[in-house]
């Protein structure tokens, strides 16, 4: 039986840092498994930068105000303490990626540069042009493989989680090359594969495989889901496909316009503009729409993001990658033309529930979750753009840190493995049935957009979950049509729907409940914050016979009391 001291599942920002810092022993063993090859994560995709106080575009900026302005952005439901820790650690983590190798955009003085993004109230957003992600990924990848101690399983993806005790023994894998399965016996596992924001089937920036296959593995393991009704829509999605157009876009000086060419964001956030928070520029994007302001009708309506001003030289040195998406997806070069955007949906700022924020581990001994698919939480109801990359390294390093500490202490159990998933598969490779994969996966994305998605009522929620009720017994009689074991991503895919369909009733349940409207969740029938009866986190588990169950618990205000978010 393959044994590893470590297995970090997920190949992106967090999963790589977590197992480069645990890797400082050389006697501890460590395995990175990812359902992609590691460079293909979504890491990559992140562009616009990551926030840190390091103080150089503003000498007066500090860690209390980034912990601040990240509190403030969560519309109060993140965890004061965890923000904390999060931005005190930042800036070291800044320099340390930089003598790893990470190219940080520079100033003429050559120092790291930085430059404003949402919701903060000075510059600090760390960058790469507008690559960010895809640099610092391709750097700790880098890092990863040059352990001696960290061994990859590309292409692998995770089927079960063995806990005996509530202690973590192992995990059962996929071997996607060739439909096997694989259990590896583990002292830790640290999840780290993402968010889930592919939900919104048809409208999202996220990759196809962000389907938050570890969250609701979690789920039905008895490990509790955290304030899953926050999904964050990033304001400026490309028109016709939703992919992300950097909030650097803004940034750097970019305007958001009307079918008046009025910038309509005085109306919203007239001290900030453009740079509010993400989910009141995104709120406004569609209230113009709604209002007969923006260009084009129903799905197809769009408003512009004007980059004309900043110029073709500055377009090139700090938005190339803006540039080229515009041109390549929306056949529209920003130099010369307003861009066509609408929001998308991007990030979710809730999660598997993570306990301890120091340690990132959940109520599972051993088992500990960081990235996008943890809720520490540090985002509560609304992530400021810049903070995603922030929280991975962060969090990963320190994750990486108490797994190693832990695994040096503890023995491997003499335990046998509790999970069998190779019947499951064979069952589902012969399973019959006439329903239709894609089928089920589209009404999965119409229902999730026009029922839960910027805007929610009690009716459109509760259609939502009666629907995806529906969906999930249907997914039971989809076929697997490719009978090929080799490299199958029919299976694959009946797996992933299977995940994402759980993880949105999960979504329309906590946000059905949750009768105020907090960050990114919105309810026209209940449009203001209450803190009176929803100052508290939403947990989801299973019960014994298989119902979800919702309850709630404290959020730490223990630095800043919650007031009136205005910008
Ligand atoms: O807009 C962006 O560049 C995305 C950054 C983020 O989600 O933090």
């Amino acid at each position: 039986m393959l044994k590893y001291d470590i297995v970090v599942v997920g190949g992106g920002g967090a999963g790589l840092m977590a197992a480069i810092e645990a890797s400082k022993d050389k006697n501890i063993k460590i395995a990175i498994v990812s359902k992609v090859f590691p460079t293909r994560s979504h890491t990559g995709a992140a562009q616009g930068g990551m926030n840190a106080s390091i103080g150089i575009a503003d000498p007066n900026d500090s860690f209390e105000k980034h912990a601040f302005d990240t509190i403030k952005g969560s519309d109060f439901l993140a965890d004061q303490q965890a923000v904390l820790f999060m931005c005190k650690y930042a800036p070291e983590l800044i320099y340390e990626l930089d003598r790893m190798g990470v190219p940080f955009s520079r100033t003429k003085d050559g120092k790291i540069a930085q430059r404003p993004f949402g919701g903060a109230s000075f510059p600090r957003t760390v960058y790469s042009a507008d690559r960010t992600g895809h640099v610092l990924l391709h750097t700790l990848f880098e890092q990863a493989m040059s352990k001696e101690n960290i061994d990859f399983f590309n292409e692998y993806f995770l089927l079960d989680i063995d806990i005996q005790d509530n202690r973590v023994e192992g995990l059962e894998l996929l071997n996607i090359k060739d439909s096997s399965v694989l259990y590896i016996k583990t002292k830790v596992l640290i999840l780290a594969g993402g968010g889930f924001a592919r939900i919104y089937w048809h409208r999202s920036t996220n990759a196809s495989g962000n389907t938050g296959d570890l969250q609701a593995i979690a789920l039905r393991k008895g490990i509790a889901l955290k304030d899953m009704e926050f999904i964050q829509f990033h304001p400026t999605g490309l028109a016709k496909t939703g992919i992300l157009l950097s909030e650097a876009s803004r940034g750097e000086g970019g305007y958001l316009i009307n079918v008046n060419g009025e910038r309509f964001m005085s109306k919203y956030s007239p001290n900030k503009m453009e740079l509010a928070p993400r989910d009141i520029v995104s709120r406004a994007i569609e209230l113009e729409i709604k209002n007969g302001l923006g260009i084009g009708e129903g799905t197809s309506a769009y408003v512009y993001l004007d980059l004309r001003h900043l110029g073709e030289e500055k377009l090139n040195e700090k938005l190339p990658q803006v540039r080229q998406l515009a041109i390549d997806f929306e056949g529209i070069d920003p130099a010369k033309a307003p861009i066509p955007i609408r929001p998308t949906a991007h990030y979710c700022m809730g999660g598997i529930d993570v306990i301890d924020f120091k340690s990132s581990e959940t109520s599972v001994k051993g088992l500990l979750a960081v990235g996008e698919c943890a809720c520490v939480s540090v985002h509560g109801a609304n992530r400021l753009g810049g903070n995603s990359l922030t929280e991975l390294v962060v969090f990963g390093k320190y994750a990486g840190e108490y797994a190693r500490e832990y695994a040096k202490n503890v023995d491997f159990s003499n335990n046998k493995p509790s999970i069998h998933s190779e019947s499951y598969i064979n069952s589902l490779m012969q399973r019959e049935g006439n329903v239709k994969l894609y089928e089920v996966r589209n009404k999965m994305g119409e229902t999730t957009w026009f029922n839960m998605g910027i805007f929610r009522t009690e009716d459109s929620l509760k259609e939502a979950y009666e629907d995806l009720t529906k969906l999930l017994d249907m997914w039971n009689y989809i076929p697997v049509s490719d009978k090929s074991r080799v490299f199958n991503t029919n299976l694959i895919e009946l797996l992933e729907l299977k995940n994402m369909l759980e993880l949105s009733r999960v979504v329309a349940l906590c946000a059905l409940n949750r009768r105020e409207s907090r960050g990114g969740h919105s309810r026209e029938d209940y449009k203001e914050r209450d803190d009176k009866n929803f100052l508290k986190h939403s947990v989801v588990c299973y019960n014994e016979s298989g119902e979800l169950i919702l309850t709630y618990k404290d959020v730490d205000i223990s630095l800043y009391k919650p007031e009136e978010r205005k910008y």
